[in-house]
C-alpha cells in the first residue's frame, strides 16, 4: 500500500491578524467541558489536529508567525 507524501512549506498562516502580538491566543469560557482546558489548533501543523500539540511553537520560530491555539476553559 503506497502512502501519499504531502510537503508543507514553512510560511506564515497568519498574514495580517493581530501581528503586534507575540502569539495570537483566544479563550472561550464554557460551563460544560470534560477537562479544565482544551486547546484547539489554529496553525494547521498539529499532529493531533484539531487539538493543539504545541507544534505552533516550531512553526512560529521557523516562519516568524504568531499563531496560537483557541483555548476552551471550563468555568
Ligand atoms: Fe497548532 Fe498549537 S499546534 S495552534
Amino acid at each position: 500500500k503506497s502512502r501519499r507524501m504531502v510537503s508543507v512549506r514553512a510560511e506564515a498562516v497568519n498574514p495580517e491578524i493581530r501581528k503586534t502580538e507575540d502569539k495570537v491566543v483566544d479563550s472561550v469560557v464554557v460551563t460544560e467541558l470534560a477537562k479544565p482546558v482544551t486547546a484547539y489548533c489554529r496553525c494547521w501543523r498539529s499532529g493531533t489536529f484539531p487539538l493543539c500539540d504545541g507544534a505552533h511553537m516550531k512553526h512560529n520560530k521557523a516562519t516568524g508567525d504568531n499563531v496560537g491555539p483557541l483555548l476552551l476553559k471550563k468555568q
